[in-house]
């Protein structure tokens, strides 16, 4: 029986492409994201194609590669897939939820301490010489004790960011268009007018897109932070780098933008903004385990198993 046969978009660790190689014959792109000529290309043939949230999976795509059956994201967003015209085509899709959750929580955290006590902002006035000595009102930021942090989507990660507040001394309120009545959540609204800290981790879906905006910047307390590890479309940045420059908030941590790799320019020059290169779920640890459960996916669905994590 011949084995079968997958398109890697990019590198992964090399227990998780042996285990790949083991199974299938690969075809590797080791070199720069495949343009969507070039993904159209190397999919011809191919049965499975494990992918990241940069491979653009369009209908287009996949009826270049006809033979497909499976398509893995390493990744447990996939806003980079289109799931309606695979199931259609009867193409299971798989992502790679759970092994990212406490990585994505940490690195939210990370972000939270970093704008409320202008960690990065210090480290940019040090390099540039501009310290001149410890002062009692030098750089103060804002304590976390007491104070309120918004969860928007109270999914795997939002739990997960929701159960280190506890450490914080920090109160928690969620909204989740999933809730059920009674479950405790919150209308979006009151969330964002009563939070400290808003948190974002939702998907990304025609509905969120541009979840906040103006109007929802102008609700928040001006002394409020908005975080967003999610993805990058869920916040318009032309409207937080107003609220930022205006003092409509008073500080912003992002992840996650809407063009990835740019940033809004004005996002830029500001000071009350964190800006990280999409780390959420950069550990060694975690980038193993998504590449490890991503090949496993591929794997089973070609040797007739059930998907492990298949997308809802
Ligand atoms: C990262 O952003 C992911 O969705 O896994």
């Amino acid at each position: 029986m011949s084995r079968p046969k997958v398109l890697l978009t990019r590198r992964i660790p090399s227990s998780a492409l042996a285990t790949l190689e083991a199974a299938c014959d690969v075809d590797r792109n080791e070199g720069d994201p495949l343009s969507p000529d070039g993904l159209m290309r190397r999919i011809r043939g191919k049965q499975g194609i494990v992918c990241l949230l940069t491979d653009a999976i369009t209908a287009e795509v996949m009826d270049a590669g006809s033979e497909l059956k499976v398509i893995s994201n390493v990744a447990v967003g996939y806003n980079n897939i289109d799931v309606p015209a695979a199931r259609q085509r009867g193409i299971t899709v798989t992502n790679t939820p759970d092994v990212l959750t406490d990585a994505t929580a940490d690195l939210t955290w990370a972000l939270i301490m970093d704008i409320t006590r202008r960690v990065s902002e210090g480290d940019r006035l040090v390099r540039r010489g501009a310290w001149k000595g410890w002062a009692l009102d030098f750089m103060v930021g804002n304590g976390l004790r007491g104070k309120t942090l918004g969860i928007v989507g109270f999914g795997r990660i939002g739990r997960a960011v929701a159960s280190r507040a506890e450490a914080f001394g920090m109160n928690v309120a969620y909204s989740d268009v999933f809730a059920t009545p009674g479950s405790g959540a919150i209308p979006i609204d009151r969330l964002l007018a009563t939070s400290d800290i808003v948190s974002i981790h939702c998907p990304l879906t025609p509905e969120t897109t541009h979840l906040i905006n103006q109007a929802s910047l102008a609700r928040m307390k001006r002394s409020a932070y908005l975080i967003n590890t999610s993805r990058g479309p869920v916040v318009d940045e032309k409207a937080l780098a107003w609220a930022l420059k205006n003092g409509i908030i008073s500080g912003a941590a992002l992840d996650v933008y809407e063009e990835e790799p740019a940033v809004h320019p004005d996002l830029l020059t500001l000071e009350n903004v964190v800006l990280a290169p999409h780390l959420g779920s950069a550990t060694t640890e975690t980038r193993t385990a998504m590449a490890d459960l991503a090949v496993r996916n591929v794997i089973a669905v070609l040797t007739g198993q059930p998907p492990i994590t298949p997308v809802p």
